[in-house]
């Protein structure tokens, strides 16, 4: 495996369309980086400008990893602040190792299915990969944990983990039950879990932008989305729901299409990837959807990266019946946070709701206000990176063996991957680059659930379901108490 076969994968055929939107915002990027291109292919340098706790590294395109010395630590002027509630299940997802511990055996383990092995050492990471991942997952990821060591540049402790970058969790309990003499199962960090999986849930590669979707990265589009909502009031919004996306890829989304029609208060929309990026992706703009009153979050193969976009709107989310986790929708309540859709009877569920909404428009602005709110503050980028670093942090805490670089593991860093990419990945690299050290350390680890308060915490989230199930069966448009 080469070093190239990592970094330099670009996005097949949507290169020519972003080459556009990078001509358009190319004014923007000049503001701080100057592109300076000297002779020859292994002279090209730039530089990062901006003020004086920027890092103003000087990439020299001409050296490698192990001619760039790590960052050093940094002193944290700010007194940190508590972690979301959600940071608890990253207690959850290791529990399976805590009294064993985890070792090299188990690591190795989970190697027949991982993508990737991630290796850090010293302040310097190392990647072998396995095999090949969907479009550019993988480097994304890489980019994504580099960033990390340049938020927190020396904290992270050495570790040595496996990724696995596919859809579905891959790790079944079934396979590995208590009872058999194959638990603890091999750890496996991964996008998404559900509750017949061991995967270690991580922040998925949409945090750092999608190149080939030309999604953003979350720290720009989170702002652009906030400032699309105060385009439209809620009250001016279209009185009905709407989905766009591709519903080729589930039979939830398939069986939602259904539903496209006035007497189900429905709008549902496909999206067609290879007219939006004929077209430059000008109706596939996540800031001008937040138009609807309500808006659907339907699964795809498995979790959806477009459940944070949908959140953030404003809009009463009517979520159907998720199935896999992310790493912060764990926390989410239904009727607090979002609407809770019957998935047995879609149509009339959402139906359902946006009748309960257009009478109780308080109430359902309010569900719509928490639901932003909540990705918008907890999941703010430093916390995306402060759930990583205590991700990891705990999990190398379980490691009972001294991590070392194995054969064949290649060294990655910031660096190298801008100067290996061209045009519009170029361009999403630099923008989702750390600018800076982090002002305070990592905000403080919430302690593990004890056993009866989780159980609590289920139950609750269960009785607020039951509550809107009951409302429908009866028709009533009444209000649940959500109480929690
Ligand atoms: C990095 O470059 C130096 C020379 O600048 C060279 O000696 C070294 O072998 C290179 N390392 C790798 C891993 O390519
Ligand atoms: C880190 O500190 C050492 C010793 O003070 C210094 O030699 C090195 O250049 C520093 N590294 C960076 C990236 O600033
Ligand atoms: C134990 O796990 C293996 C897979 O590792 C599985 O084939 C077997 O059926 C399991 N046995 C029991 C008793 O669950
Ligand atoms: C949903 O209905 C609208 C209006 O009738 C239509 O334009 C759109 O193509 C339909 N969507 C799907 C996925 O069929
Ligand atoms: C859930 O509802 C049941 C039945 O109404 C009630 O007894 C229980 O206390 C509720 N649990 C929680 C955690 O609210």
């Amino acid at each position: 495996m080469a070093l190239s076969e990592i970094l330099n994968r670009q996005p097949g055929k949507s290169t020519v369309a972003f080459f556009l939107v990078i001509l358009v915002s190319i004014a923007a990027i000049t503001r701080w980086i100057n592109v300076s291109i000297m002779t020859g292919p292994l002279q090209k340098k730039f530089l990062l400008r901006g003020t004086s706790q920027t890092y103003s590294s000087e990439f020299d395109c001409s050296l490698n990893c192990s001619d760039i010395s790590p960052l050093n630590s940094t002193d944290n002027k700010e007194p940190s602040e508590s972690c979301p509630e959600y940071f608890k299940w990253i207690h959850e997802d290791l529990k399976p190792w805590k009294v064993t511990g985890i070792t090299k055996e188990m690591v190795e383990k989970a190697k027949e299915r991982a993508h990737l092995n991630i290796v850090i050492m010293n302040r310097r990471m190392y990647i072998r990969k396995f095999k090949e991942a969907f479009q550019t997952r993988d480097t994304v990821t890489i980019w994504g944990i580099l960033q990390l060591l340049r938020f927190y540049p020396g904290k992270l402790p050495d570790l040595d983990l496996m990724f696995e970058c596919g859809d579905v969790p891959k790790i079944r309990k079934h396979d590995y039950a208590r009872s058999n003499a194959s638990y603890p199962p091999p750890p496996m960090f991964h996008y998404c879990g559900d509750d017949s999986s061991f995967d270690i849930v991580f922040p998925d590669w949409s945090f750092w932008g999608w190149p080939e979707l030309n999604i953003k990265p979350w720290g720009i589009l989170k702002k652009d989305l906030q400032e699309g909502n105060g385009r439209i009031k809620w009250s001016d919004r279209e009185p009905y729901a709407y989905w766009k996306g591709n519903a080729r890829v589930s039979t939830v989304r398939h069986e939602l299409v259904k539903c496209n029609a006035s007497e189900w208060n429905a709008r549902i929309d496909q999206v067609d990837w290879g007219h939006e990026i004929k077209h430059g992706f000008e109706t596939a703009d996540l800031a001008s959807q937040c138009t609807h009153r309500y808006k659907i979050y339907a699964e795809g193969v498995a979790w959806s990266v477009s459940e944070k976009y949908i959140l953030a709107c404003d809009s009463m989310s009517l979520m159907i019946n998720p199935r896999y986790y992310d790493f912060y929708t764990r926390s989410l309540l239904p009727t607090i946070h979002y609407w809770p859709i019957n998935e047995k009877d879609k149509c009339k569920s959402i139906k359902f709701a946006v009748e309960w909404g257009n009478k109780h428009m308080n109430e359902a602005q309010e569900i719509g206000k928490r639901g932003s709110k909540y990705v918008q503050e907890q999941l703010k980028m430093k916390f995306v990176y402060d759930y990583m670093f205590h991700s990891l942090t705990e999990y190398s805490n379980l490691l009972k063996y001294k991590p070392t670089v194995p054969k064949g593991a290649v060294e990655v860093c910031s660096e190298t991957m801008v100067c290996s990419v061209e045009g519009s990945m170029k361009k999403l690299r630099i923008d989702s680059m750390v600018k800076n050290p982090a002002d305070s350390s990592p905000c403080t680890m919430p302690s593990s659930y004890y056993p009866a308060e989780l159980e609590d915490f289920l139950e609750m989230k269960e009785n607020l379901t039951k509550q809107v199930r009951t409302l429908e069966e009866s028709e009533r448009i009444g209000i649940p108490t959500m109480k929690i």
